[in-house]
């Protein structure tokens, strides 16, 4: 059964969430699914905004028979040709005989790289600034490379004043019928996923979304409608805001976060009573993680929300322990800048991690290294504990 709602009088949403799927690009868990958006604008020629997954076709294909209820679809604006949204080019083409697809001149380049379709005289190639007129409505096409991809743009409809955002504004986690933040408790239930979204998906990519953030700023905005998530109609600050801060590495919490690597638990321990330090120093919000435990894409969110971070790792086999050498790989593939960092190694013969996670710390932007490096043989004993408490009163200061 179709299952649509309208976002206005003439623009539909056509979008489906799977709740089955584990990892999103094969990679980012998904404990509450995924959503896919789409949407159809009636007017004197009709216009699909993106397509959908694979996964979510069927639905969307009924869907969007029923939006158009006997008309025929007109055009089909491709604003990235990601596979989560374009999966259903192929029979959309061979479905409406009269689609033309519009897209950059890369895009539709990529559509003959997946999927070697011939489109001769069936696209309308546009770049930044271009306008396609629907009859009441009028879409202007914003470029916004790299924001993920190199050929992104998004759209903004002059009449309704919505932004069509591409991936920017979305979000993991599938929908439930809510389609719009002001029908949810965001902040409570959204906040999170869509920070862990923005982060590994976009994060790498902070200077194009704040230049993206800037231009948007000259539109008369009055609705987000991203290609995952929740449709924003209210309260737009919210959510840019948010951005603002993500795109720009700025922190959202004025506190500690502490990711430790450990084997037999005794960095673990010395991760556990630095926290308790900063607790007794009147420190509120510390978060402890194991990097075994934790996904590294939830590591990496909450090293974008603190301000001051903790690296505790165990030596193994010379090197940083495992998971916590690919969280730092990740902050640093992922920009991650302007953070106070203290570090914590361990060793039974040859402690190298704490030397070494330095490295990969001096090698990113704005990362202020605090002294002293603490540095455990086996387990925490009198000098290393000094040690530890020096650290702590290192971060106290540092937060000030
Ligand atoms: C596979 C393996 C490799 C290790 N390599 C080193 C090493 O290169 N240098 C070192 O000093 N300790 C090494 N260790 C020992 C641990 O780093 C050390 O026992 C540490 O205290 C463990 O801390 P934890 O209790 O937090 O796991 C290794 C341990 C394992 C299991
Ligand atoms: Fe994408
Ligand atoms: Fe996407």
């Amino acid at each position: 059964m179709h299952n649509t709602r309208k976002v206005t009088e003439d623009i539909v949403w056509l979008g489906a969430s799977d709740r089955r799927i584990e990892l999103f690009e094969n990679v980012y868990p998904l404990p509450d699914g995924m959503s896919y958006n789409n949407y159809l604008i009636l007017d004197e020629k009709t216009a699909l905004m993106d397509g959908v997954d694979e996964s979510v076709s069927a639905q969307f294909f009924e869907n969007l028979e029923v939006a158009l209820s006997g008309r025929i679809l007109d055009y089909l604006v491709v604003q990235h040709m990601e596979p989560d949204h374009c999966a259903c080019i192929p029979q959309l083409i061979s479905k409406y005989p009269n689609l033309q697809i519009v897209a950059t001149a890369k895009a539709l380049q990529m559509i003959h790289q997946f999927f070697g379709l011939d489109l001769e005289g069936r696209t309308i190639a546009v770049k930044d600034g271009d306008d396609l007129k629907l009859g009441k409505h009028e879409l202007t096409f914003v470029a916004a490379p790299m924001v993920h991809w190199p050929e992104v743009v998004v759209t903004y409809d002059k009449t309704s004043g919505a932004l069509f955002s591409a991936d920017a504004f979305g979000s993991f986690g599938a929908m439930s019928g809510n389609i719009f933040a002001d029908e949810v408790d965001w902040e409570r239930d959204w906040a999170d996923e869509a920070r862990r979204y923005y982060v590994n998906i976009v994060g790498k990519y902070g200077a194009q979304t704040t230049a993206l953030l800037n231009k948007a700023k000259a539109l008369d905005i009055k609705m987000l409608l991203p290609l995952h998530g929740h449709i924003w109609r209210r309260d737009l600050y919210q959510i840019i805001g948010r951005y603002t801060k993500w795109a720009g590495y700025i922190p959202e919490v004025d506190s500690v976060a502490i990711f430790y690597g450990s084997i037999y638990g005794n960095t673990a321990n010395a991760a556990d009573v630095l926290a308790t330090k900063l607790a007794e120093k009147g420190i509120k919000d510390v978060r402890v993680f194991d990097t075994s435990k934790t996904h590294p894409s939830e590591l990496v969110s909450r090293a974008f929300q603190y301000g001051t971070l903790v690296f505790a790792s165990a030596t193994y086999n010379a090197e940083i322990f495992d998971t916590m050498h690919t969280l730092l790989v990740d902050l640093k593939n992922h920009n991650l800048s302007g953070r106070k960092v203290g570090l914590i190694e361990n060793g039974s013969w040859a402690a190298v991690s704490g030397r070494k996670m330095r490295e990969i710390l001096d090698s990113m932007k704005d990362m202020e290294v605090l002294e002293p490096i603490v540095s455990i043989k086996s387990a925490l004993d009198e000098a290393s504990y000094q040690e530890l408490e020096k650290l702590a009163d290192a971060l106290e200061e540092s937060l000030e």
